[in-house]
């Protein structure tokens, strides 16, 4: 049977600055998916969940993926949520909702989509990433690591279902314009991925496929808020899902790079770097907005059907990695706005220091001695 996993995401508001959605917020939106979207047998199934401020609908039905239908159910879902969130006074009602109507596809809107039509397999896994206070790019090293390295999946090398390895499409997100696309096979391109994938604000894994099936393995959402509003409008949170084992990677070996707590861009003002803290569902990002966040939550499907969730990362291995990555951020935090703990000029969410250095060009000068000590050099090297 061919059902779709569809989850769309959004941050509609959120208590006490962008922590979390309230409670009633989140039943709210489970409430209007399941009046709209389950009674009227649109969907199959769904489970709605949140990380730090974002909430997450994830959804199973036979529409396809970027199904009109589905989008819209998330949408106005979202809108009802973003009722209760001005009711309450949450901070950044209704954020990511981009747009005042709806128009056929929730791409480009503000909320961020993820979305595979399987096959289904006998026993159907899968695994649902959402991620906070950072964007898309933070699950280029994880999904390069687990699908590429036999580090971290030695399936590359044990299982005969994965022998030939994987199709990587990656999307140049800076390009506005439409979809900027490339297609790349592991491991013969290897370095060809590992050159684009090393730029994480601009080049996004957005699916990889099985060569040994041809099956969709992941894929993962890849929005720009900035460039749908033209400004800042908060980071572009992403969501992922990966199916796992027999033809792809086993559970762990996609869990297995999430250990790293590699840096990503994010967290305070979303113009920081900080460490990725794989996390239980539903942790707030409290430490300078973040660190950055990411929980795992596995699921399996029989006919669309779901599982109850399992949270990955609730387990004691992660305990000690949550502390070693506490410590990562608290270290890189320490050289405050310097080198490498702040995001480039081009990535920074705010206007502000645009401004403050435009004023400060035009009070630059230039010092006359040395003006003329450069001259006259010029003009003994000219002879
Ligand atoms: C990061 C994030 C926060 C805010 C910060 C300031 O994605 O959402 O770090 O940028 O809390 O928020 P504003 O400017 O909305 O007061
Ligand atoms: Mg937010
Ligand atoms: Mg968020």
């Amino acid at each position: 049977m061919k059902t779709t996993i569809s989850v769309i995401k959004a941050d509609i508001g959120a208590v006490g600055g962008h922590l979390k959605p309230s409670e009633k917020l989140k039943q709210r939106v489970a409430d209007f998916v399941a009046e709209n979207g389950l009674k009227k047998r649109l969907l199959i199934d769904y489970f709605v969940s949140s990380t730090g401020d974002d909430v997450s609908i994830l959804m199973t039905h036979t529409k396809g993926t970027l199904a009109s239908e589905i989008h819209k159910l998330a949408w106005e879902a979202f809108m009802a949520g973003t009722q209760v969130a001005k009711e309450q006074g949450l901070y950044g009602a209704g954020q990511d909702l981009l747009k005042d109507a709806f128009s056929g596809n929730i791409k480009g809107m503000g909320p961020a989509v993820a979305e595979i039509e399987v096959d289904e397999r006998p026993s159907e896994s899968f695994l649902f990433f959402a991620a906070d206070k950072t964007d898309p790019g933070a699950y280029n090293l994880p999904l390069y690591l687990s699908f590429i390295d036999p580090m971290h999946c030695p399936g590359l090398m044990l299982s005969p279902t994965m022998k030939q390895g994987f199709k990587f499409v990656i999307m140049d997100v800076n390009y506005t314009e439409g979809d900027r696309i490339i297609e790349l096979n592991a491991p013969e391109d290897l370095y060809d991925i590992a050159s684009l994938l090393r730029d994480n604000q601009r080049f996004v894994i957005e699916a990889i496929y099985s060569r040994t099936t041809g099956d969709l393995a992941a894929v993962v959402s890849t929005t720009r808020l900035h460039n749908i509003a033209g400004k800042y409008t908060g980071k572009d949170d992403p969501v992922a899902l990966v199916r796992v084992q027999s033809q792809f990677p086993a559970t762990g070996e996609v869990l297995s790079p999430y250990a790293i707590g590699h840096f990503v861009a994010g967290t305070m003002r979303g113009s920081h770097v900080g460490p990725l803290m794989p996390v239980k569902a539903n942790t707030m990002p409290t430490y300078f907005d973040g660190p950055p966040i990411v929980c795992g939550l596995a699921f399996s499907m029989h006919n669309g059907k779901l599982t109850e969730p399992a949270d990955v990362f609730e387990t004691p291995f992660w305990d000690h990695v949550r502390d070693k990555v506490a410590a990562k951020a608290i270290d890189l935090r320490r050289q405050g706005f310097s080198g490498p703990a702040m995001l480039n000029i081009s990535e920074l969410e705010y206007g502000g220091i645009t401004e403050r250095l435009n004023r400060l060009d035009s009070k630059f000068v230039v010092r006359e001695e040395k003006r003329e000590v450069v001259k006259a050099a010029e003009k003994i090297l000219r002879k």
